[in-house]
């Protein structure tokens, strides 16, 4: 599905300059369940960013399904993002002023569905993540696991090939956190491709294949499990 050659990512702070990524090469499989670890400032959510397409490589090829995605215009850059990637962050960026029912419409909204359509797919999504009696309630007004939960359902709307997560359970109590594990491993077995950063070592041995990256650089891929992981 994606194949990254070579990708690095620098930032230039003037004075200094921080390398974020280093000669990271790798593939994702379609289907795969893997899980991003690393010390704090080790680059993981770097590596999201990029792999997400919401940041650009400073060196190296990314390759989606064989075609050379860094060489496309932003536009279409976007278009592939939005319609083939979901993402889950550590904070739920959820609009405060938006109701969970209309944060999870949001998405369908920028692709062009109807309003009946996005009302009835966003009811459903909220069933899916179980907050059906939620739907009409602010960000605010639910605990953090629910406003994860909202934000799983949104990043669900366009049915994703790939679900990015970073730090999903990070804000969470660990109970909370493993409902949020559960609807992820779920569509892991519907055959949605996962990444996940964690820090919880329980949580990253339960993907089939884990990445360690340490000061940029992949520092092991896989081989945490008893038997080996898949690569
Ligand atoms: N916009 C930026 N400008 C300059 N340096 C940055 C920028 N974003 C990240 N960095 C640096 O790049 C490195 C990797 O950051 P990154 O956010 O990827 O780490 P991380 O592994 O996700 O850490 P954490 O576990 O704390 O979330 C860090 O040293 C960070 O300070
Ligand atoms: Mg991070």
């Amino acid at each position: 599905m994606i194949r990254l050659e070579k990708i690095g990512k620098r930032y230039d702070l003037g004075e200094v300059e921080v390398a974020a990524l280093t000669d990271v090469s790798l593939r994702i499989e379609r289907g795969e369940y893997i899980s991003v670890m690393g010390p704090s400032g080790s680059g993981k959510s770097t590596f999201m960013h990029i792999v997400g397409l919401l940041d650009v490589p400073s060196e190296g090829s990314y390759f989606l399904e064989d075609v050379e995605i860094t060489q496309l215009p932003d536009k279409e850059q976007a278009r592939i993002r939005n319609r083939h990637f979901g993402f889950i962050f550590q904070s739920f960026n959820l609009f405060s002023e938006l109701s969970a029912i209309e944060n999870v419409m949001l998405p369908m909204g920028y692709a062009g569905m109807g309003r009946g359509d996005r009302r009835k797919r966003a009811a459903e999504l909220l069933e899916q993540v179980d907050l059906s009696d939620r739907a009409y309630h602010l960000p605010t007004m639910m605990s953090g696991g629910e406003q994860q939960r909202v934000a799983i359902a949104r990043s669900l709307a366009l049915k994703p090939d790939l679900i990015l997560a970073d730090e999903p359970t990070g804000n969470l109590p660990s109970d909370r956190g493993a409902e949020i594990m559960a609807i992820l491993e779920g569509l892991n077995q519907e055959g949605v491709t996962i990444v996940m950063v964690t820090h919880d070592d329980d949580l990253g041995r339960r993907a089939r294949r884990c990445i360690r990256v340490r000061d940029g650089r992949v520092a092991q891929d896989g081989g945490e499990r008893d038997g080996g992981a898949a690569a």
